[in-house]
Order: structure tokens, then C-alpha cells, then sequence
């Protein structure tokens, strides 16, 4: 039976009927992984961050995680319904705050404080998702946003001062493939911006981002080729432009990247909604912002194949990286997987053991097993599903691939850590084991 109260990044929390942070998540918060000079989603974090450095821009890198609902989500004008507000989706320590699942939670805040024209934030961010290589429940993202006043700017000229800006700006060296409008429909052009302001906002942020392309993508190609990964040639990297929808930009797109033979998905940005300034206080202020995951990127750069290694005390593996400085990831030997399956009938509503409790969601298996396994579970698929004929009840089948990163797994070890994934599933769930 849990205690009244949840303890997170030093502060007591009341818990009520939303609180789903399990403590497994709430050992993540104080990792500062972003903060650690020779870790590698710190390197990540500079090499971005380089590009954004000087008199316009701010860094916020050190924004605890710990925020309100209103922050993470009312403030960016989330409606009631979105699905990202979800216990599914989210965890909430309780019913007003959550761990912020995304780096614009900020966004309000620092344009209230109003001083500067630009920011970054840099910061871990917590998910409740998949488990598998590229999946964690805490990841880094780097927020960005530059804003422009219409009360500082010459003759009041937003456009004519963004272009001034964007003259300043390098010519970068690279493909791009933009196809999209600031008319498009659903993702439009906001009232209180002229189409001029809006063209010239966001022909600031593409070529500020496109900046951050090729300096990260020109390290990573650089890194492919030392490690004989890819061959040495002058073609010049390609991006291109998609629409996009974010409740708190419009026009919104996303940047991909081509990186060997894919186009790879980078960042989501736009032009920031004009509610956000004034909600905030400096209605005469407006911009862009954008958003990146960290982790994919350093993975790229790293050659890093697992995401939990960021996670990893290893000296193995934390000794491999030096503050400043891009190199392929040595892997130890890789120990081997031991796949298990683990199938059981749901709970219905009609049957007689049925209760009040909320139907189960995949991200409810994710979190019994990171639970019970923490980083010793690689990935968790679903392989089977179906609904009983004359019952109606709803089977489903899992399959685990346990795996340490550190040594081999003993069958007894595994067996164990299974059987405690099956207990936990039955007394959490009220699922009927197969
Ligand atoms: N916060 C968004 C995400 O996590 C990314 C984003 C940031 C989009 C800023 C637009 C502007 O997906």
C-alpha cells in the first residue's frame, strides 16, 4: 500500500487517483544526464546548442521537471481531449502535476519573463511508450524559440526586421526540398499575423534549423566515414520541409533528414501561436519556436545501438566519450536475449471477478515490466490478440526479450524476473494468466 505522499526531486507530493510515477521513473530525475560534460546526450546537447550561442539566445538547461498541467498542457491550448493528457500517455505525480513530457512546458513562462529575444532549454522529458531500442521513458529534448517585437523593431516593420535578421544568417551547403505554404489549410497562416510577417518568420527558423543540420549531420557523416561506415564524398546533405499540426504553432512543420538511404524525422517547429505571447503578457511579441529529441540524434552521432546505454554506470561504456568530442561507440560484447511470451485474458466488465478497474493499454504492460525488469527487458511486442467467440473476452499475447547490457542472463534469472512479471500483471491488472 503506497503512502499518502510521493517524494520527487526533493519535494512531497499528495497522491490522489491520477498519481502513476513509478519510482523507477522518479530515480531518472536527478540523472542530469544532459548536464554530464563527456556523456554523450550532453555532446549532443553542445553540438546543437552551438548554434543557437550568443547575445540573442538564452539557455535554461537546468528547469526541474516537475510541472503543472497548466504548463505542459493548457498553456500550449492542448484541448480537454487530447490524448497526450492521458495517465495512458503521461505520468502524473497527481492530479495537477505531472513529469512534463515535452520541453515547450517552458515556452509560457520564459516568454512571460519577457527578457530576452531567443532561448534554448534543454531538458529530460518523460513518456509513458514502447519498449524497444529507440524507446525510453525518459528522453531529452532542446526547445528553441525566437521572438521579435513589434514595439522595438524600426517603423514596427516585424518583416522587414526578421529579413534583416535572416540576412544575417550563413547560406548553408545543402538540399531542400520545400514544398510547403504558409495557406495550408488546417496549419494556417494566424489572423494576427500579415502573410509578409509570417514568410519571414519562417523563412528564419528554416534557415536556423537547416544551420543545425548541417553542422550535427556534417559531424555524423564525418563520424561514418572515420568508422568506414560510409564513403567520402561531396554531395551535399538533403532535408526537406512537412507540414505539420501542433496546438501551439501554426504554421507547424517537421524537418527530416536524408541519413543512409532514409528520410529520417528530426524536429517539429513553427510559427508560434499568437496566444501564447499574449496569454503571457507581451502581446506585442511573436516568433518561432522548435523541438528535438536528443537521443535519436546522439545515437547517429554515437553510433549508439541501444537507448538504454545512456542510462548505463558503466565505466564500459562512460568512459568511451569525452566532453567536445564526437567517436564511435565500442560495443562490448553483446550478452545474449532470452525471448519469453506471456499471454492472459482481460478483465471484462461482464465478468463476475470485474471490477472498477480501467481497461488495460499496452503502455500498462510497458510499465509492469520496466517495473519488474528495468533495463534487463529490450523490447516488448505484442504477438497475439483476439476475442473469444462465445465469451467476448479479450486475450493477448506478449513477448518479452530480456537482455542485460552488462552480462549474461542466467536461466534462472530470467525465470524469475518472468514470473514476476506475470504475478505483478495478475494482482495490478486482475488479468487472468494462460
Ligand atoms: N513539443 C513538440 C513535441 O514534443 C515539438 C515542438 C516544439 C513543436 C516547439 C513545435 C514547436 O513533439
Amino acid at each position: 500500500n503506497a503512502p499518502p505522499t510521493v517524494e520527487v526531486a526533493g519535494k512531497s507530493f499528495q497522491r490522489d487517483e491520477w498519481t502513476n510515477v513509478p519510482p523507477h521513473i522518479i530515480s531518472c530525475v536527478n540523472r542530469s544526464l544532459h548536464l554530464t560534460p563527456s556523456h554523450p546526450i550532453a555532446i549532443t546537447r553542445a553540438l546543437v546548442e552551438r548554434q543557437f550561442i550568443g547575445p540573442v539566445y538564452k539557455s535554461y538547461n537546468n528547469l526541474s521537471p516537475v510541472v503543472s498541467v497548466h504548463q505542459n498542457f493548457d498553456s500550449l491550448g492542448f484541448p480537454a481531449s487530447h490524448p497526450g493528457r492521458s495517465k495512458t500517455d503521461t505520468y502524473y505525480i497527481n492530479k495537477d502535476t505531472v513529469l512534463r513530457t515535452h520541453t515547450s512546458a517552458h515556452q509560457a513562462d520564459i516568454f512571460a519573463a519577457g527578457e530576452s529575444k531567443g532561448f534554448t532549454v534543454a531538458a529530460d522529458v518523460y513518456r509513458r511508450d514502447a519498449i524497444d531500442r529507440s524507446h525510453y521513458p525518459v528522453f531529452h529534448q532542446m526547445e528553441g524559440a525566437r521572438m521579435w517585437s513589434r514595439s522595438e523593431v524600426p517603423g514596427s516593420d516585424i518583416a522587414a526586421a526578421v529579413r534583416a535578421d535572416l540576412e544575417k544568417l550563413p547560406k548553408h551547403n545543402l538540399v531542400v526540398e520545400d514544398t510547403t505554404s504558409v495557406f495550408h489549410e488546417g496549419n494556417p497562416l494566424q489572423p494576427e499575423h500579415s502573410a509578409k510577417e509570417c514568410e519571414a518568420i519562417a523563412a528564419h527558423l528554416k534557415r536556423s534549423l537547416e544551420g543545425v543540420v548541417v553542422e550535427v549531420f556534417g559531424q555524423a557523416k564525418k563520424a561514418a566515414i572515420a568508422a568506414g561506415e560510409a564513403k567520402e564524398d561531396d554531395a551535399p546533405l538533403a532535408v526537406r520541409w512537412i507540414e505539420a499540426y501542433f496546438p501551439f504553432t501554426s504554421p507547424s512543420w517537421e524537418l527530416e533528414v536524408f541519413w543512409q538511404g532514409e528520410w529520417l524525422e528530426l524536429l517539429g517547429c513553427g510559427v508560434v501561436k499568437q496566444s501564447l505571447p499574449n496569454n503571457a503578457g507581451v502581446p506585442d511579441k511573436l516568433g518561432w519556436a522548435f523541438g528535438v529529441g536528443l537521443e535519436r540524434v546522439a545515437m547517429l552521432l554515437f553510433g549508439i545501438p541501444d537507448i538504454r546505454l545512456f542510462w548505463s554506470k558503466d565505466g564500459r561504456f562512460l568512459s568511451q566519450f569525452k566532453e567536445g568530442q564526437i567517436s564511435r561507440f565500442a560495443p562490448f560484447s553483446k550478452y545474449p536475449p532470452c525471448y519469453k511470451d506471456v499471454a492472459f485474458w482481460l478483465k471484462t466488465s461482464s465478468s463476475p471477478a470485474g471490477g472498477s478497474l480501467a481497461q488495460f493499454h499496452e503502455n500498462d504492460m510497458m510499465e509492469v515490466v520496466r517495473d519488474v525488469a528495468g533495463d534487463l527487458a529490450e523490447d516488448v511486442r505484442l504477438v497475439d490478440e483476439f476475442v473469444h467467440p462465445k465469451t467476448g473476452r479479450k486475450s493477448l499475447c506478449f513477448r518479452i526479450n530480456y537482455r542485460s547490457l552488462e552480462k549474461t542472463l542466467t536461466n534462472d534469472e530470467t525465470n524469475a524476473l518472468h514470473e514476476s512479471v506475470r504475478n505483478a500483471l495478475h494482482e495490478r491488472y486482475g488479468v487472468e494468466l494462460r
